[in-house]
């Protein structure tokens, strides 16, 4: 079998790379060419066997060049992604998610009509749900471009299903790990809190109240792949159906390492000495906040036999924490 994942050098294309090697995939892995974490990633033995590809999704002729060899799976998970950015930049947002989407759509199809294609939506579709769990017939509400420019990629893909061409779409609730980047709120409450604990230095954070459902990527990447066994395309929520506040994030961390905390307002203080460890700042709060956010993956259960083997305590504490203060010298507070 043969594999393209666009957006390889993302967190879940790390994961995702690693899995399908594993499964005696051929892997071509497609990066910009400006970007040059791969080189930096976990998983650089397992890399060197992914075929890296050059091309920019937003370029009809990169496509055309990269389709030019047929693959039987495309995992199309190349994006902008980060929701705060897409308030700011929303035309390169539109552009390469909506735009770039339909390049990719198009130019594997074009090459191979039996190609299956994975497209990664988002739990920031439904906007603010008023109800939960949300499951994939739950009205859709978008309240950023990031998100109306996915969910104009998963009706995409939806049209070219109902013409008989194999598209799943994922509607994958927040899922992290220590491969994130650090622009995302678990990394950067991870990272922030160990550089308070080495330096004393506090950092700066937005809405500690904004409710999520947060998972472990490597089980979201491993329900992709299951998504694209199945004889019939559809589309599946991935989540873990519980709810945490950012505000949870911290005390999980803090408890943990046993600090005394107090949380108001202005951000969260250590009650020992009354150093902020965190500050809140309106920098860091959304034109629009999306929350509210609580998957019902019963269908994935059901069809895929899917579930999250990793929850919240875990995912934050044993995935994410722990592997960053083994690589830095505050073990006193273990
Ligand atoms: N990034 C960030 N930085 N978020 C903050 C901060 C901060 O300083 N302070 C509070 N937050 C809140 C955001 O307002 C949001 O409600 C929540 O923390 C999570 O933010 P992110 O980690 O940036 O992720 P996201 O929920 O916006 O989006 C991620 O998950 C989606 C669902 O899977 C991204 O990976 C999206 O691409 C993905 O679709």
């Amino acid at each position: 079998m043969r594999a393209l994942i666009t957006g390889f050098s993302g967190q879940d294309g790390q994961f995702l790379s690693r899995l399908l090697l594993d499964k005696g995939y051929e892997v071509d892995g497609l990066v910009r060419k400006t970007i040059g974490r791969t080189k930096k990633t976990l998983y650089r033995n397992d890399n060197e066997a992914v075929n890296l590809v050059y091309g920019n999704i937003i370029s009809q002729e990169d496509m055309e060049r990269i389709f030019e060899k047929k693959y039987d799976e495309v995992y199309h998970l190349a994006s902008q992604s980060d929701v705060g950015y897409s308030f700011i930049h929303p035309y390169e947002t539109y552009r390469t998610n909506f735009i770039g989407t339909f390049n990719v759509f198009k130019q594997a199809f074009k090459k191979n009509p039996d190609v299956k294609i994975y497209f990664a939506g988002t739990s920031e579709m439904y906007g603010n749900p008023l109800t939960k769990p949300q499951n994939e017939v739950y009205p859709f509400n978008p309240v950023s471009p990031y998100a109306i420019s996915k969910l104009g990629g998963f009706h995409m893909g939806k049209m070219y299903r109902k013409q008989g061409y194999f598209v799943a779409n994922g509607i994958l609730y927040n899922h992290e790990s220590r491969l994130r980047g650090k622009n995302f709120v678990t990394q950067k409450i991870v990272h922030g809190i160990v550089d308070y604990l080495d330096r004393g230095k506090p950092f700066e954070i937005g809405n500690i109240y904004a409710k999520k459902d947060w998972g472990y990527a490597e089980d979201y990447v491993y329900g992709m792949y299951l998504m694209l066994q199945q004889d019939m395309p559809d589309d599946f929520v991935l989540a873990t159906g519980e709810q945490h506040t950012v505000k949870d994030i911290f005390e999980t961390i803090l408890k943990y390492l046993h600090i005394h905390y107090e949380i108001n307002n202005e951000g969260i203080f250590n009650e020992d000495n009354g150093e902020p460890i965190a500050i809140i700042s309106p920098k860091y709060f959304r034109p629009l906040e999306a929350q509210n956010y609580c998957g019902d993956y019963s269908k994935a259960k059901t069809i895929l036999k899917w579930k999250p083997e990793v929850k919240f305590k875990e995912l934050i504490i044993h995935k994410m924490l722990l592997p960053v203060l083994t690589s830095s010298n505050i073990h006193e507070y273990l």
